[in-house]
């Protein structure tokens, strides 16, 4: 089965053909350069930017793919969450595109989206297993019963870690995203420079919270001469990402023995960062738990991981209606 992936929830326009829900067939990603003199995406120019991209975005992953529409057996497409207007772009696409073909047509949450990055990677998967969805929009964590059965432990109650990760970096002057460019000049800074709040360690939940660490970040850096800082800069970075990482793998050492999972998934742009892709490989080998991160690609936004969740939803003959509307805000179940 062959199946058109389309993503447009954030700044990322992406399109891709996934035959059999496995095997990339191509992937192409335009990410928006407008936003990065603003330093975060500016909702309205990213709507704007996806209706000029989406054409020619389609157009080469089906060429590269070296198939036509009419060769593809369905197509999904982010439904939510995210910037309704991004989504919208490509939701009227795809559906258009489906209805103009009478092709099987599937919305999907953007998180079983990046779920289903891992598949795409790594085929024996064992439920259930924790998955934790690190990104510029969600921090959650996922216990995955089996496909398509899924039960939140917890999330962000204030800012996602990548929100944290771009706002601390445009403080610290660095370029929009912030999180590669955090983590470029974290590079032989000293992680101990500074002890950064690790917020909600002393409590039981799941949950998570990053706006205390960067609102340290901002009084750190207030009483500090600018030659310190920028003396500093690979310290600081460090210091925060390892606060961040920190916090992040502990959380999931500890949705992994509540639950009893022996599998842990990561997935989302903020499951690039190698720092947190080491910490993790190394506290999964200790407890003997199998670790599944998606190549550094796949972990951003990109439509071969919506082309994936679209396989498993449409092998098991699901549709969506031709009414359903972008949602911001949509639980995944
Ligand atoms: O999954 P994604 O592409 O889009 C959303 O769904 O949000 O994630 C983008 C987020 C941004 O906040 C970006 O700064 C962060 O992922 N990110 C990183 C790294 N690469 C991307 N954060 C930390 N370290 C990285 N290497
Ligand atoms: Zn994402």
């Amino acid at each position: 089965m062959l199946v058109l992936g389309i993503e447009t929830s954030c700044d990322e326009t992406a399109a891709s053909v996934v035959r059999d829900g496995r095997e990339i067939l191509s992937s192409v990603v335009y990410s928006q350069l407008v936003h990065q003199k603003y330093g975060g995406v500016v909702p309205e120019l990213a709507s704007r930017a996806h209706m000029t991209a989406i054409v020619p975005v389609v157009e080469k992953a089906l060429n590269r793919a070296g198939v036509g529409l009419p060769d593809v057996d369905g197509i999904a497409v982010t439904q939510g969450p995210g910037l309704v207007g991004s989504l919208m772009v490509g939701l009227m696409f795809a559906k258009a595109q489906a209805y103009a073909l009478n092709k099987p047509f599937i919305g999907i949450h953007h998180l079983e989206g990046h779920l289903f990055a891992n598949l795409l990677e790594d085929t024996d998967w064992a439920s259930p297993f924790v998955f934790m969805a690190v990104s510029g929009g969600h921090t959650e964590l996922i216990l995955v019963n089996d496909k398509g059965n899924y039960l939140s432990l917890g999330a962000t109650l204030d800012d996602a870690a990548g929100e944290a990760f771009d706002k601390v970096a445009k403080l610290l002057g660095l370029d929009y995203p912030g999180g590669p460019e955090v983590e470029k000049t974290a590079r032989g800074g000293n992680p101990n420079f500074v002890k950064f709040p690790r917020a909600l360690l002393d409590e039981e939940s799941l949950d998570f919270s990053f706006s205390g660490i960067k609102t340290a970040v901002v009084y750190y850096v207030q009483d500090k001469p600018r030659e310190f800082i920028r003396e500093h800069l690979a310290d600081l970075c460090a210091s925060f990402q390892e606060a961040v990482v920190e916090v992040l793998a502990e959380k999931c050492i500890r949705a992994l023995s509540k639950t009893g999972a022996r599998a842990l998934a990561l997935g989302g742009g903020v499951a690039c960062n190698r720092r947190l892709r080491e910490v993790a490989e190394e506290r999964c080998k200790a407890l003997g738990v199998r670790l599944s991160v998606p190549d550094r690609a796949l972990c951003s936004d990109n439509g071969a991981m919506i082309a994936a969740a679209g396989d498993f939803r449409l092998s098991r003959r699901e549709r969506s209606p031709w009414d359903i509307t972008a949602r911001s805000r949509m639980g995944l179940s």
